[in-house]
């Protein structure tokens, strides 16, 4: 399995078969389950379609390691159309961005001034931007923007903090010290082991730690996972402790366990779902294979019976 997933990871960065899934057909109907469209237009729709449910959203317009300051501020304009829409149709979404898509890699101050001018619109409109967390190249310069984002406009932006990684409960303590929301995931880049925990299982128990630390801190925080033990876990913890369900929420990916998002909105819990959507689908997609490669087999039998 572990062969697998790093099959998945290293093809999620190949150029070449990248511009051939994006522009073929065949590839835009296989990542339809877990991409909501190509379309700002198309991403609005599925939040919509969430909402009724009971189900908040956050947007994600995909594309990463851009290489060139128009392409970044493209990129950016389709955000401010977003949080403009978002507002406009009185969705419950707000929206999620990464740094290397607004120019990390060429400028990071040209990444940082998009960013700024993204959390300043969303305060604006009441909404909130969320920086994806990407590999560990870009932990500490994330939440370093962060923190001086946050403290410009307070409540209008957050970041996410990875379980995998060794030092992700000491930024979890400094990150709530200033009462910056985290979304906590198990993290889905490939790290070396001096770095990350490289068995499942202490992934696990460490993300199961730092969330019961979140749930309590105070500061509102999403705990994004599909794993049903842990999320299990979380219940008990709020029937137990009478922890109001208010204090957080439960955070899942477009088309990924629709049963279980359902039963927690139903069950009273908070709920967001991950949309993310566009034509540059390929690494996100890729990423997705790699968590659970049964996928593979599941998306082929789909598409063959379509
Ligand atoms: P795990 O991988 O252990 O899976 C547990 C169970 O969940 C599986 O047995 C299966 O049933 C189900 N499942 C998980 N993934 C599935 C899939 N792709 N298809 C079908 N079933 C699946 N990562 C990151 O590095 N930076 C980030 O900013 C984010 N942001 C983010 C936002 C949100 C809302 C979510 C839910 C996740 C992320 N992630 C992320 C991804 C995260 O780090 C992680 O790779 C995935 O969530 C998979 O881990 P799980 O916690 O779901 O558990």
């Amino acid at each position: 399995m572990n062969l697998l997933r790093s099959l998945f990871i290293s093809l999620s960065s190949n150029y070449g078969l990248r511009s051939f899934a994006e522009s073929s057909s065949v590839g835009r109907k296989l990542s339809s389950r877990f991409v909501a469209g190509m379309t700002i237009e198309d991403a609005l729709q599925a939040a919509a379609r969430v909402n009724r449910e009971g189900i908040a959203a956050t947007l994600d317009s995909l594309g990463e390691s851009v290489n060139d300051a128009e392409h970044a501020q493209a990129s950016a304009d389709i955000y401010h159309q977003l949080i403009d829409q978002i507002a406009a149709r009185g969705l419950n979404a707000n929206v999620s961005v990464k740094l290397t898509q607004v120019g990390m890699d060429l400028d990071p101050e040209l990444a940082e001034s998009i960013v700024s001018g993204m959390v300043s619109h969303a305060e604006r409109s009441g909404s909130f931007v969320r920086i994806d967390m990407e590999g560990s190249p870009y932990t500490e310069a994330t939440i370093a923007m962060t923190e001086r984002l946050h403290a410009r406009w307070p409540g209008c932006v957050g970041t996410v903090l990875q379980a995998y990684l060794r030092r992700t409960a000491a930024d979890a303590r400094r990150l709530v010290g200033q009462g910056i929301r985290i979304r906590l995931c198990k993290g889905a880049y490939k790290e070396p082991a001096e770095i990350a925990f490289p068995e499942k299982k202490d992934v696990d128990q460490n993300y199961c730690e730092l969330m019961l630390y979140l749930a309590t801190s105070g500061v509102f925080c999403g705990m994004a996972t599909h794993d049903e033990v842990i999320v299990g876990r979380m219940r008990r913890f709020v029937e137990e402790t009478r922890l109001e369900k208010s204090k957080f929420e439960f955070q899942m990916l477009y088309g990924v366990r629709r049963d279980l998002q359902r039963k927690l909105a139903k069950d009273g819990y908070g709920v967001r779902v991950y949309i993310p959507f566009g034509p540059e689908w390929y690494p996100y997609f890729m990423r997705r294979l790699a968590e659970r490669p049964a996928n593979v087999l599941f998306l082929v039998k789909n598409f063959l019976k379509n």
